[in-house]
């Protein structure tokens, strides 16, 4: 099945690459400036279904100001009982995946009811965590990291927040990119002091099981990082300045792309077509190019390997080896509790990966290795489906509750 997300990805970048030229490319202040106390995450999407929620933030090492949201209650009232769980969002997205449904549906909902003390984190570069120590997202030294950052630095500066405030180690649960950020990091041994499990829903470690023209078309675009060296930092999906070039692209290739952010979302068997216009109003969020560009070096070299500069003397400045590390998937600890949930249709993470990933797990303690498959399932069902209580985040919560 083709990847059609990552194909998205190549269009939509090269569309921008091509707007740069025509200095049409849009900038930072198309996002409103937000004022976290004003609207945050506590105020619209959690108090208004009845919880309670406290605004936290925490700095990285490398100076970007992330918030994090605390539920430190179910509906009832009744303090959490239970250990700590973060939940990690996915690339385009921001904590307001995990809240978007009804309580009775939404998983940060669902554990905060059932005794869990929730915390949310929302990644660099999104609307919530757009602060930094002394960069503005005007910035290009702002947006100049890829998910090797958001493994090393968000991830744990979050973790060792929430260890911190709460004195307990913590459960992890993320969807999408935010198993990476985690894979990459287990596999480096970081975290195992604070951090009992993780459940990764949709998760990505390997992307090279794609078909041979979408992979082409990806490969071509990212080669030398053009893209990023041509000065495009910040990717915003949404944009206008890319649109038109888009349309022309996807009559091209023969694609339907008259809805352009399905294609981002969808497809999916389970999430409220209703709802899917409140879901564009917060997603997607920007991201860096440079992760877009590493996603697509995975692509098209089939491994998990950090950042590649493309050139052997920048990664030896970076590395102090002319090619950039690899992420050894076989080293994350056999007796690490891991629940990994993924799809049938899921497009971003193909069930052939994720079965290259399973094969690296093969020594794990088969007890600490819990594998639910849907078929029906694709990438945005795992935080956005309407059964996905039933059907993930029940044998999720069991899993929790047993490490
Ligand atoms: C956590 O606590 C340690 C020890 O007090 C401190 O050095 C560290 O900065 C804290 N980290 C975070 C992210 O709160
Ligand atoms: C879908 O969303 C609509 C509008 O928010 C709501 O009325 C309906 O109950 C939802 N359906 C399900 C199955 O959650």
């Amino acid at each position: 099945m083709a990847n059609i997300v990552l194909v998205l990805f190549s269009i939509v970048l090269l569309c921008i690459t091509a707007a740069q030229g025509r200095k049409t490319l849009h900038t930072y202040n198309e996002i409103p400036a937000s004022s976290v106390s004003n609207d945050g995450i506590c105020k619209t999407m959690v108090e208004t279904q009845g919880y309670n929620c406290e605004e936290h933030t925490v700095t990285t090492q490398d100076g970007y100001i992330l918030s994090l949201q605390r539920m430190p209650e179910g509906r009832s009232g009744k303090k959490a009982d239970k250990p700590p769980v973060l939940l990690q969002h996915g690339v385009l997205n921001d904590a307001i995946t995990w809240l978007f449904n009804s309580p009775e549906e939404s998983l940060a909902f669902i554990l905060a009811d059932n005794g869990f003390d929730v915390w949310l984190v929302n990644s660099r570069g999104t609307k919530y965590s757009s602060k930094h120590k002394t960069l503005s997202p005007n910035d290009k030294a702002y947006w100049d990291w890829s998910w090797d950052e958001l493994a090393s630095y968000d991830l744990s500066a979050s973790v060792q927040y929430v260890y911190n405030q709460t004195g307990h180690k913590l459960h992890y649960a993320a969807h999408s990119l935010g198993t990476l950020m985690a894979l990459a990091a287990l596999s480096e041994g970081q975290l195992l002091s604070m951090v009992r499990s993780a459940a990764l829903l949709s998760p990505i470690a390997h992307l090279d099981q794609i078909t041979s023209w979408p992979k082409k078309l990806a490969a071509d675009v990212f080669l030398a990082n053009d893209v990023y060296w041509l000065g495009i930092y910040e990717f915003i999906p949404n944009g206008n300045a890319a649109s038109k070039c888009i349309e022309e692209i996807c009559h091209t290739l023969h694609l339907d792309c008259s809805n352009l952010m399905d294609l981002f979302i969808g497809p999916y068997c389970c999430v409220n077509s209703s709802k899917i216009d409140v879901l564009l109003d917060h997603e997607p969020q920007p991201t860096s190019t440079k992760t877009l560009i590493h996603l697509s070096q995975m692509v098209r070299t089939g491994k998990i390997a950090k950042y590649d500069y493309g050139d052997p003397g920048q990664n030896m400045q970076h590395y102090g080896q002319p090619v950039p590390p690899v992420y050894d998937m076989t080293k994350i600890p056999n007796e690490f509790p891991l629940f990994l949930s993924y799809g049938g249709q899921d497009m971003l993470s193909d069930v052939q990966d994720v079965q290259v990933l399973l094969n690296d797990l093969k020594d794990h303690d088969g007890d600490k290795l819990v594998v639910v498959f849907r078929e029906d399932y694709s990438h945005a069902d795992f935080v956005l489906g309407v059964n996905a209580n039933e059907l993930v985040y029940d044998p999720l919560m069991d899993f929790f509750n047993v490490n």
